[in-house]
Formats: C-alpha cells, structure tokens, sequence
C-alpha cells in the first residue's frame, strides 16, 4: 500500500499541485531546454516541446496511479506559471525526492521551503517514517538544499546513477535522508 500525500500543498510562498497538460509550454521554455538547469538531472535538454509534453504525460499517469505525486511548483500568486517541480515517489514506509528550478529562482531557499512542507506533511502520517534524496557528490547547491531541509548526510554511495549530461558510467552520490 503506497503512502498518500495531499494533492495540494501551500507553503509561505507557493502551491505546490499537480501538473497540467498547460505547464507543458512553460516548464519547456523556462527550463526543460536549460544545460544549466539539467546539468545533474538524470535526463538531457528537452530539444523538442513534445518531450516535456511526453514528460508531463507520464507526470500525470504517475500521479493517478497512486505511484508518485510530482507536485508542479508555482508561486502563491501564479498558480498557472510553474517555476519547477518536486517529485515524491512513494513506498510504504518512505519517500523518495527528486527536484529541480527554474535557474532565475535559485538562491531564494524556495526548495527547501517546498521540500520542508512537503515533509513534515509526509511525517505526519502514521506509516511514513522517512523521506530520502540522493545528489551527485558535486552537486553543492542540492546537498545545501537538504541539509537547509533538515536532511542528515547518511553515505556516499559509489557508482549510484548515471547522470547522462556528464558521463556515460555511474557516478557517485550522497544518499541524505530526514527520519522520524
Ligand atoms: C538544487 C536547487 C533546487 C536549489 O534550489 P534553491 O531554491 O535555489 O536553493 P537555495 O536558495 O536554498 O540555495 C541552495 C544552494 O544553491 C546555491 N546557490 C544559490 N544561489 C545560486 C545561484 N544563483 N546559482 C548557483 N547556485 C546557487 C548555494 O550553494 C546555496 O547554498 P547556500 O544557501 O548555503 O549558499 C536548484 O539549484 C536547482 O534547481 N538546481 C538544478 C537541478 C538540480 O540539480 N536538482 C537536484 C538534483 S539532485
């Protein structure tokens, strides 16, 4: 039985929602294509609009099938404008996190403002005890994220993922993770 978490989240300065075949056009012009943005993603720059549409359609089968909910982020006063997205996989006793930002919203902590509501939302329910996220070991500005999300640095671990914008092997990573 996989954990449920609530289909919308506030925070102080965004709601977090499910995707819409209408983000599709934003999320690809605002970072989908972005080398930057992508750089540790486990995917490459969308070249075409059809592979964020190909992408936001699996979003949503993920989030009907009970599987996932990857939660679109959009400022409290846009709702209809992503920025980014905060996916959590859920298990029966955990959840496991993957993010990502639009570059012109780094560096105002708003992830771990998403990533402490959704949480503390998770830990509130009776069979979850963990949430888990993995970075690559030069990924400085997410392993700030978490540790800012009162994430603990548990291993590193070897070979982990390979992360397709920077090499074709397995690259190491740090597993963080925020227990009850
Ligand atoms: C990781 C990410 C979500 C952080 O989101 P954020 O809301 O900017 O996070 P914060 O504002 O808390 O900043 C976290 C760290 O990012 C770095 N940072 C901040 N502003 C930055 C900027 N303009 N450019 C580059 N890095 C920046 C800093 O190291 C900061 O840590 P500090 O507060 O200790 O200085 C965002 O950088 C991002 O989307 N990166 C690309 C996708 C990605 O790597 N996702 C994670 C895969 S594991």
């Amino acid at each position: 039985m996989f954990l449920s978490l609530p289909d919308v989240l506030r925070t102080q300065r965004m709601i977090l929602r499910k995707p819409r075949q209408s983000d599709v056009r934003i999320i690809f012009d605002a970072y989908a294509q972005d080398v930057e943005v992508v750089r540790y993603m486990v995917w490459r720059p969308h070249r075409t609009l059809a592979e964020t549409e190909a992408f936001i359609s699996y979003c949503i089968e993920e989030w009907d099938s009970g599987r996932s909910r990857p939660y679109v982020l959009a400022l409290e006063e846009n709702d209809d404008e992503p920025i980014g997205m905060l996916e959590a996989s859920l298990h029966d006793h955990m959840i496991d996190i993957g993010y990502v930002l639009q570059r012109k919203y780094w560096g105002a902590k708003l992830m771990s403002e998403a990533i402490n509501t959704l949480s503390e939302a998770a830990l509130a329910l009776p069979h979850c005890f963990r949430i888990q996220a993995t970075c690559d070991t030069e990924n400085y500005a997410s392993a700030r994220t978490l540790e800012k999300s009162g994430f603990v640095l548990e291993s590193k671990l070897a070979r982990h993922l390979v992360l397709p914008n920077l090499a074709d092997e397995p690259r190491p990573s740090l597993m963080y993770a925020r227990c009850r």
